[in-house]
């Protein structure tokens, strides 16, 4: 998103009722950094889970996905550094792989890692977001594979999910497939703890929305005036994170005044928690078919394989 772009949308989101922030506010370099540690926090299962479940069944996994064919496209939206289609990779008959993210960096040094360890395959680095429309290099022919670990679908409102998803059917089409990680529904304490942790890691991540703004668009909020909160609401089966003003608060951004009561909150993220059915019917709704699925013993996190 440009600068212009983002700040319409966070100027717009404290002057609605209940406040707004874009949860993509989280991802500057300081911000990607605390999400990395997130991902090592005990509280927070779903990397942890997820990776599990790689680990225990990455050659099904591939194999499935190929489903027989000989040559495999690979396409991953938000891939980071691709450590994740590693494991995957080396099990594919893959010709190419093309990496999608917004952080040249994180692209750069994933595209050169990946090239090193699968000198067969063309490593393409796309520098895009996936949140709009993107336009792909030329790709040799072969089964298009989508992938999309990390239950970042669980960011979405389910219609957006609708809609992305329909987009990477287009990506993959007829006879594509999506393999994607999704964080299953669970006890409700458990979900709430894993966006609260008690190493105060996921906290810091949250308001760093707040000095993100300050940095980037010289707002005046005073950190130490809001709280963290995470709470499940059960009926819409999302977990919300949101910032609480401790008293009454007054700050700027970009001139504009704003103001809160105390304990009124600034809605920063939603986290959609499913069932597997459900996702299936979601998918199901952007034209996709629900194949196979993995999960761990607690069935904690799955990965599904949809077919286009
Ligand atoms: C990126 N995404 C999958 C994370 C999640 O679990 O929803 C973002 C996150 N927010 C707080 N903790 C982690």
């Amino acid at each position: 998103m440009t600068d212009d772009r983002l700040l319409r949308v966070v100027l717009h989101g404290l002057a609605s009722s209940p406040k707004t922030l874009p949860p993509t506010l989280f991802y500057d370099e300081a911000g990607s950094g605390l999400f990395d540690r997130i991902t090592t926090v005990e509280d927070y299962y779903p990397t942890r889970v997820e990776a599990e479940i790689f680990r225990e069944h990455a050659v099904e996994m591939a194999m499935a996905a190929a489903d027989g064919a000989a040559r495999v496209v690979m396409v991953e939206p938000g891939c980071g550094s691709g450590a994740k289609a590693a494991s995957l990779l080396a099990h594919l008959p893959a010709v190419a792989y093309v990496g999608i993210d917004v952080s040249v960096t994180a692209l750069t040094a994933g595209a050169s890692r990946l090239e090193e360890a699968f000198p067969k395959v063309t490593v393409m680095a796309v520098e895009a977001d996936y949140h709009e429309p993107f336009t792909l290099p030329a790709l040799p022919e072969g089964r298009r594979i989508g992938f999309f670990p990390g239950s970042t679908i669980g960011n979405f409102d389910p219609d957006d999910a609708v809609h992305f998803l329909a987009n990477m059917r287009e990506i993959v089409r007829p006879g594509g497939r999506f393999l994607i990680g999704v964080d299953l529904w669970k006890d409700p304490a458990v979900l709430r703890r894993a966006y609260d942790d008690r190493e105060g890691v996921t906290a810091a991540f949250n308001k760093n929305a707040l000095a993100h703004l300050n940095r980037r668009y010289a707002a005046d909020f005073v950190l130490a005036q809001f709280g963290h909160l995470s709470r499940v609401d059960a009926a819409l089966g999302r977990v919300e994170m949101h910032l609480q003003a401790r008293e009454a608060v007054v700050f700027h951004v970009a001139g504009r005044r704003f103001s809160m009561a105390a304990g009124e909150t600034i809605h920063t993220e939603n986290a959609y928690k499913y069932d597997i059915p459900g996702f299936g019917a979601l998918a199901g709704r952007a034209g996709f078919q629900l194949r196979q699925t993995w999960t761990d013993a607690g069935s904690r996190f799955a990965v599904l394989l949809l077919a286009a």
